[in-house]
Parts: C-alpha cells; sequence; structure tokens
C-alpha cells in the first residue's frame, strides 16, 4: 500500500471545526500531532501528520472513539483536474497501485446541500468503474480487506483512500439509511433507532433490549423514543407533561407519567434510562450521572442539545461530569458520544455495561 497521506474525515456540515479540534487532540494522543484542513460547511476535515513517517499510525483510530466523525479515511492520493472525457483513464491506475483486493467499493461525497448532484454522479460512475476494476484485476467483494472509498469534490477531483472494516463506518458516507417507521409517533424515533444501531452491536442489541424489560423514558412525548423500546417489547415509563400517542398507550406497555423528569425516580432500577428532554447540556449529564452512579438504571442513551459556541468543549465537560458520578464503579470509562446523522445541533450519549 502506498504511504498514507492524511485522513479524511466526513462530518455534519457546519461541524468542522468540532471534527478538527478532536481529530487533532486523538492524533497527538496517538503521537501524530499534525494540522487540519477544514473549510466552514464543507462537511469534511482532513487531518495531515507533520511527520509523514508516523503517518502510518493513523490507522489506530477508530469512528467509535470520536464524537464528531460519521468516517474515518486513510487518505493516500489526491486526483485532480480529472479528464471529463476519460476519468476512469486517471482513476484506475492510481487503484491499483493502491491495492489488488478490497471488501468494498464507495464512491461518496460530502453531506451537503451542493454535494447532491454530484452523489447522481457518483451513481452513474459507479458501474463502468466496477467494471474498469474488474478487467484491471482489482476485485471488490474480499471479505475482511480494506474498502476503497473515492470522496469526490466535484466530479473531477477526488481523495482515494481506504478504510480498516474494523475502525469504521459500515455505511456509505457514514450515514445509516433509516426509513421513517409506519406508526411511529415522532420523527425523533429514528435518533434511538440509529443510537441503538451506532453504540451496540448486533449481539448486544439482541441480549440488551429483550422483551419483559424496563425502561423509563425522560422528555418522552409524543413517545417516538417510547415507540423504538415497545416495538422491542419493553415496558416504559414515559415521563413528560405533554400528551403521548394514543396508539402507544393501547400497547399496554407504557405508562404516562406526567411529572418533571428531573424529579422522577422509579420504584425500581430499570434496565434502561433514555432521555430527550431539551435542557442545558450539563444538568442532563449530571442526571444521567446520577441514575448511573445509584445504580437506578443499567444503560442510558440521552441527547444533549448543544451550545451555539464550545460544543466540542461542552461534550467534554459533560463526559466528565458523568465519568465523575460513576468512577469506580463498573461504567468507569464507559462513557461514549456521538453526533449521529438524526442528530441537528447535538450529539447522542450511551452509557452501558
Ligand atoms: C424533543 S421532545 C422529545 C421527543 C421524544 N423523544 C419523541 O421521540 O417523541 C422533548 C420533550 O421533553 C419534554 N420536557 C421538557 N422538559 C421536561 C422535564 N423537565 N421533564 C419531563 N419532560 C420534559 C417536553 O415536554 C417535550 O415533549
Amino acid at each position: 500500500m502506498p504511504p498514507i497521506a492524511n485522513l479524511i474525515l466526513y462530518c455534519r456540515a457546519g461541524f468542522e471545526n468540532e471534527c478538527a479540534a478532536e481529530i487533532a487532540d486523538v492524533a497527538a494522543a496517538l503521537g501524530v500531532p499534525g494540522y487540519c484542513k477544514a473549510k466552514p460547511s464543507a462537511g469534511y476535515v482532513l487531518y495531515v501528520p507533520h511527520d509523514p513517517v508516523h503517518a502510518a499510525d493513523l490507522r489506530n483510530i477508530g469512528v467509535d472513539q470520536l464524537v464528531f466523525a460519521r468516517q474515518v479515511v486513510l487518505g493516500v492520493e489526491f486526483l485532480n483536474q480529472l479528464p471529463v472525457t476519460d476519468r476512469l483513464q486517471a482513476v484506475l491506475p492510481a487503484i491499483q497501485r493502491l491495492g489488488r483486493e478490497f471488501g468494498d467499493l464507495r464512491l461518496e461525497t460530502a453531506d451537503t446541500n451542493e454535494a447532491k448532484e454530484l452523489s447522481v454522479f457518483c451513481r452513474k460512475f459507479a458501474a463502468p468503474l466496477r467494471q474498469a476494476l474488474q478487467k484491471g484485476g482489482v476485485a471488490v467483494g474480499t471479505a475482511g480487506t480494506p474498502n476503497l472509498h473515492l470522496f469526490f469534490l466535484s466530479s473531477t477531483a477526488v481523495h482515494l483512500g481506504w478504510s480498516i472494516p474494523d475502525r469504521a463506518s459500515p455505511w456509505l458516507m457514514g450515514i445509516p439509511r433509516l426509513k421513517f417507521p409506519t406508526g411511529a409517533p415522532s420523527r425523533s424515533t429514528l435518533k434511538l433507532e440509529e443510537a441503538f444501531l451506532t453504540f451496540l452491536s448486533e449481539r448486544e442489541r439482541a441480549d440488551k433490549l429483550k422483551p419483559g424489560m424496563s425502561a423509563v423514558d425522560l422528555g418522552a412525548a409524543p413517545g417516538g423514543w417510547t415507540w423504538q423500546l415497545v416495538k422491542r417489547g419493553l415496558r416504559v415509563a414515559a415521563v413528560d407533561n405533554g400528551p403521548m400517542a394514543e396508539a402507544l398507550m393501547a400497547s399496554g406497555l407504557v405508562e404516562h407519567c406526567r411529572i418533571d423528569g428531573f424529579r422522577y425516580r422509579p420504584a425500581q432500577p430499570v434496565d434502561w434510562l433514555v432521555c430527550d428532554i431539551v435542557e442545558q447540556p450539563s444538568r442532563i449529564a449530571a442526571l444521567m450521572g446520577r441514575w448511573l452512579a445509584e445504580g437506578q438504571c443499567r444503560n442510558a442513551i440521552f441527547n444533549l442539545k448543544l451550545p451555539m459556541k464550545r460544543r466540542y468543549e461542552e461534550v467534554r465537560r459533560c463526559g466528565e461530569i458523568i465519568e465523575a458520578a460513576v468512577a469506580g464503579g463498573p461504567l468507569a470509562g464507559r462513557v461514549r458520544f456521538k453526533q449521529l446523522y438524526h442528530d441537528r445541533e447535538e450529539v447522542t450519549g450511551y452509557v452501558g455495561a
């Protein structure tokens, strides 16, 4: 493989600064200091190591350990001014230099409005590229091999790179394409579904979300998150002064508690605490910390609505609040955050044994 030139991080447009600050910290801690190239609202960040000798260590960075990056791609070459009449001729040799066997082929763009047209181009380019790869002796679909990424900035400029399946997002552009489920009371439902997919493995989902288990949903109305839990057969105490969707109440699995989520306490410890209350992040973090530290829930998923400024710092501060609460216990060091695709100016947190 040719040497790694940079790390390409895909993120939500508008969160480039947060993504850059975070990767600079993580890479420096790993002994790969460098600098970021990030344009406002571009939807991606490039991290360039100061010393190419250490660039190989960037392979150790997994997307799971980052809050603001949806995908991490090890960039090897930037191809600019591709000939419009024959892009394949320019792209194919560069891919052949990169490797001969790949798990998957991903033609991607940043997740921005401007790039929407470009994704149409990517879809059209995929079939001829696959054919050319096959003819050119590059196999795609070999399990256990790196994924090949072509991250297009325009139809004539592309970053070529690869990712390690274990350390990267399994989804194209790092975005899970979830369908809005019929019958769910609100679009927020997709946040919790994505959180389950992001933070829990298939095995964990089967083990930790079983019929008969118990949950509390703070800030539940109209019930999108409760709906995800009920769908899996959990009994839910839905805490909110607002009205819950009637169909959900008819399931018989939901108890609607019209009280303040900051005062509610369960009679017995529950398997899950979920919380989507719109409040200051540090207040939510303190609330989650208290439930977890007192053993009132075994797992928690919660949303933090971020302020306009110093958002990365705020997430770190909230992490510290929860870590301080659970210090010395089995949940110490197990606080994770991710800005999910279905999150907006928010991040989602998960703590679980
Ligand atoms: C973003 S909505 C929740 C949406 C819900 N997760 C869904 O999927 O349908 C926030 C909810 O928090 C509730 N809320 C705000 N402050 C609260 C508090 N202190 N205690 C309980 N609920 C609260 C609001 O009434 C509102 O229904």
